[in-house]
């Protein structure tokens, strides 16, 4: 199936690496324009530029925004790109996070909490605050809220990410419940242990001891890719979702469910 974003617009946070990126290409090769918001242009791994990329590759346009989704002024200005470039944002999708601090709760420091608390979750709130006005003004739209498992329940040494990706978790079913009459709807994913940096770097799991005997308690017997968390991110922003909201759709190859 093609043209699932046909003439839709598209504002992706954190779509200069890993999963944010996957979203974004994906998003382009079904027709729809996207604004590559990120702190940093260069992807994280290998390659050409997202919006490089997406402008090379596919018949959409993308532009690259800077943007610190923890500045509420920096993401209403990254909203505002997307109408200015090209006409309208249909379809927001609040990716951008970071993974520490981690460790025992004792140890947590104060400040690096708050700036977690800052990302992972003000910036999803800014984000939708920001799509949601434009939204309102037009037809409606959809909201993608980019979770975790770790917002469907605890991990030891993990509580400062959980409660950010918990806090996604019902920000969502609130957005959902208050916006939908305006047309707009709200979703979450919460992907598993996916191959990006993140995994590989900032918190190995991928090629560890620890993440190899993860990676047999998965149902699906492996670690995902940024492209499946993308087509789920896909399903809920297009049209095949049109009666979908205040969902949290599980992107992790069975793994919470059969723990
Ligand atoms: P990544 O580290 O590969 O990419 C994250 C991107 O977000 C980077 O380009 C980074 O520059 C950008 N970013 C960081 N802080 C930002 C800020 N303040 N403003 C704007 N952009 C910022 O990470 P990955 O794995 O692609 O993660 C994307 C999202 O998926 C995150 O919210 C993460 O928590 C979530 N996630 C990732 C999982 C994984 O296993 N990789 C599992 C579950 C959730």
């Amino acid at each position: 199936m093609d043209g699932l974003l046909e003439d839709k617009t598209a504002v992706v946070t954190g779509a200069a690496s890993g999963i944010g990126r996957a979203i974004a290409h994906r998003f382009a090769e079904q027709g729809a324009n996207v604004v590559v918001a990120d702190v940093r242009e260069d992807p994280r791994e290998d390659g050409a530029t997202t919006h490089e990329r997406i402008n090379e590759e596919t018949d959409a346009r993308a532009v690259f925004a800077p943007c610190d989704v923890s500045d509420p002024a920096a993401v209403e200005a990254t909203v505002d790109t997307a109408v200015d470039e090209f006409g309208s944002i249909d379809v927001m999708v609040n990716n951008a996070g970071i993974v520490g601090p981690n460790g025992p709760v004792t140890d947590i420091d104060p400040t690096e909490y708050q700036r977690l608390l800052d990302i992972n979750l003000n910036g999803v709130f800014f984000g939708s605050q920001a799509a949601a006005r434009r939204m309102q003004e037009n037809d409606g739209g959809s909201i993608v809220n980019v979770s975790s498992i770790a917002g469907i329940r605890g991990y030891s040494d993990l509580a400062p990410y959980c409660v950010s990706k918990g806090g996604i978790r019902l920000l969502t079913y609130s957005l959902a419940a208050e916006l939908g009459g305006d047309g707009i709807r709200v979703n979450a994913v919460h992907p598993g242990v996916i191959e990006t940096a993140m995994t590989t770097g900032d918190v190995p799991i991928v090629g560890t001891e620890t993440g190899e005997q993860m990676r047999q308690s998965i149902p699906l017997g492996r670690f995902g890719t940024p492209e499946d968390v993308a087509k789920t991110a896909l399903y809920l922003a297009s049209d095949l979702a049109s009666y979908v909201t205040a969902e949290s759709v599980i992107v992790d190859g069975g793994m919470v469910n059969t723990a």
